[in-house]
C-alpha cells in the first residue's frame, strides 16, 4: 500500500526500529527495494533526489511505475523525494504523487531553513503527503565532513525548528556523511547528543548517509532514535558490484543477465538491512492517522 512517513515513522519510534530508504533510479532497483520489504514484512522508503532524476529516474517514466508497485505492495511503502532543494521542486514532485518531501535547506541560515521547510509543510500537509526537514548539516564523506561539529545538530535550535515549521521528520547531524568513506574509515557519531535530540524533540528522527557507517553504528543509532536510515551508495555498489561479478563469471553475460543479477543482489541486500534495524515482521500498522493515501 501507499503512505505517506508520518505514521509509517511514529510506528518506528514508538516500536523501537527504523524504516530503510533507498535511492532508487530504475525500475529494477525500486522492484528490488520493495520485493525485499515484502518478503520481510516490512515498511519501505523507496526515495530519489532531483539529480539522480535527471540522470537516470527519469520521473515522468519511473514514478507512475514505483506508484503501482506501491500500491500494489503487501507492506507500507512511502515515495519519497530525498534532497529537495526547493519549492518549484517540491511542488513538481507533489503533483507527481511522492507520498513524502523532504525540503533540505540545511545549508542556508537558521531562519532562512525555518521559512522555507514551513512553506513546504504548508503544502504538503493540504494534500495529506508528509514532510522531512534537516537542521545542521549532513555533508560529504569525501570532504570529512561528518568529523565538522559545527554541522551537527544543536538540540535548543531543533526545538524551536520543529515548533516553528511542524515538520513530520527530521534528519539530523550526529556524525555521518553521505557518500564513500576512505578505507578502513567508521565515523564516530555523537551518541549524546542525539539522545538529547530524541528527548527534547520526540519525533521521528532521520540518518542520512548511512552507508558505510558500520553495523555497531547503526544498531546503535536506532536504539538511540533514529527512525529512517539513508542508504545510497552501498545499495549503488551492490548493484554495480553484481554486474561486475556476472561479467567476471561470464564474459559473454547479456545486458538481460547483468541486469537481473544486480536486481537480486539489490533485494538480498536490503532484506539483510531491513533485519539488521528490526523493521521486519513489522506490516500490520494502524494508518487511520492520515498514513494511507489510498
Ligand atoms: P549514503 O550515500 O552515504 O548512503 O547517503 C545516502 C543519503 O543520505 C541520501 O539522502
Amino acid at each position: 500500500m501507499l503512505v505517506n512517513m508520518k505514521e509509517m515513522l511514529r510506528s518506528a519510534g514508538r516500536d523501537g526500529y527504523a524504516v530503510m530508504a533507498v535511492n532508487s533510479v530504475n525500475m529494477e532497483m525500486a522492484r528490488a527495494v520493495i520485493e525485499a520489504a515484502e518478503e520481510e514484512h516490512s515498511p519501505i522508503i523507496v526515495q530519489m533526489t532531483r539529480i539522480q532524476m535527471k540522470a537516470l529516474a527519469h520521473p515522468e517514466d519511473l514514478v507512475p511505475m514505483v506508484l503501482t508497485m506501491a500500491r500494489r505492495a503487501s507492506v507500507p511503502v512511502c515515495l519519497n523525494l530525498d534532497h529537495g532543494p526547493d519549492y518549484a521542486t517540491v511542488v513538481d514532485t507533489l503533483r507527481m504523487g511522492f507520498t513524502n518531501v523532504m525540503i533540505d535547506a540545511s545549508a542556508l541560515p537558521f531562519e532562512e531553513n525555518v521559512r522555507r521547510t514551513r512553506i513546504v509543510v504548508d503544502t504538503a500537509h493540504a494534500m495529506g503527503v508528509s514532510v522531512e526537514a534537516e537542521l545542521g548539516h549532513v555533508g560529504q564523506a569525501a570532504s570529512g565532513d561528518g568529523k565538522t561539529e559545527d554541522f551537527y545538530t544543536n538540540v535548543e535550535q531543533a526545538v524551536e525548528f520543529v515548533r516553528r515549521t511542524e515538520v513530520d521528520a527530521l534528519a539530523v547531524a550526529v556524525g555521518t556523511a553521505h557518500g564513500k568513506y576512505p578505507s578502513n574509515y567508521v565515523p564516530k557519531l555523537d551518541f549524546r547528543r542525539l539522545a538529547e535530540l530524541r528527548d527534547a524533540l520526540q519525533m521521528p528522527l532521520v540518518l542520512h548517509g548511512g552507508s558505510g557507517s558500520g553495523e555497531e553504528n547503526i544498531k546503535k543509532a536506532v536504539a538511540g532514535g533514529i527512525c529512517k536510515i539513508n542508504v545510497k551508495t552501498d545499495a549503488f555498489a551492490v548493484a554495480a558490484n553484481a554486474m561486475k561479478e556476472k561479467w567476471a563469471e561470464d564474459p559473454e553475460a547479456d545486458y538481460m543477465e547483468i541486469m537481473v543479477a544486480a536486481e537480486a543482489a539489490v533485494k538480498r541486500f536490503v532484506k539483510e538491512y531491513i533485519r539488521m534495524i528490526g523493521s521486519n515482521d513489522r506490516y500490520t500498522f494502524d494508518y487511520a492517522d492520515n498514513g494511507s493515501r489510498e
